[in-house]
């Protein structure tokens, strides 16, 4: 299937989505369990800046989970997460286009992101977004290098 980038719709993160994108973890993530980093708050609180996209079947193919901090306000992308059989369609730029600018009508002035040294998949998907990598040593504690992906929102 190719996927039309006209057709591609993210929207607010519903309860509906939140259950079908846990029941549905392997077809994202394959073998990690991801489970703890899907908290409910993500819904609950945050809902208004977690996005889903759903495919010609009806299916959640891609959603995003994030929120804004506080001052100085920044758009922070927690998980971003396209299904297997969707991936290299724009569903991920599409993802982060519509959480950019919900994130500036909520005053952010710049996006964040991190992820593990080793998910280069990641690494080249945020650095053609437009958002530069940093290896920031012990982020996550001692030996929990992380890289770090900033963007400033003009
Ligand atoms: C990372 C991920 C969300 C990207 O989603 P996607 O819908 O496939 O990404 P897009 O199609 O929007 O890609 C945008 C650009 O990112 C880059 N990119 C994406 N996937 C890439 C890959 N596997 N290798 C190299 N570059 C890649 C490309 O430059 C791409 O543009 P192009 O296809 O025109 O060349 C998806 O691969 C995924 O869900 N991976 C597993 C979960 C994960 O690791 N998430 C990120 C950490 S939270």
């Amino acid at each position: 299937v190719v996927w039309h980038p006209l057709l591609m719709e993210a929207h607010r993160l519903t309860r509906e989505d939140y259950i079908e994108i846990l029941a549905a973890l392997p077809s994202f993530w394959g073998e990690r369990d991801l489970r703890a980093v899907h908290h409910p708050m993500f819904l609950h609180e945050f809902g208004e800046t977690g996005l889903a996209i759903r495919g010609s079947e009806g299916e959640v193919v891609g959603y995003l989970l994030g929120f804004v901090t506080p001052s100085p306000a920044t758009g922070y992308a927690h998980l971003v997460g396209v299904r297997d059989s969707h991936r290299r369609q724009g569903l991920g730029r599409c993802l982060y286009r519509e959480f950019e600018r919900r994130a500036r009508e909520r005053g952010a002035t710049s996006l964040k992101a991190i992820t593990t040294p080793g998910n280069t998949v990641s690494i080249d998907f945020h650095r053609a977004l437009g958002m530069p990598a940093t290896l920031v040593p012990d982020y996550a504690g001692p030996g929990e290098d992380r890289v770090v992906f900033r963007a400033d929102l003009d």
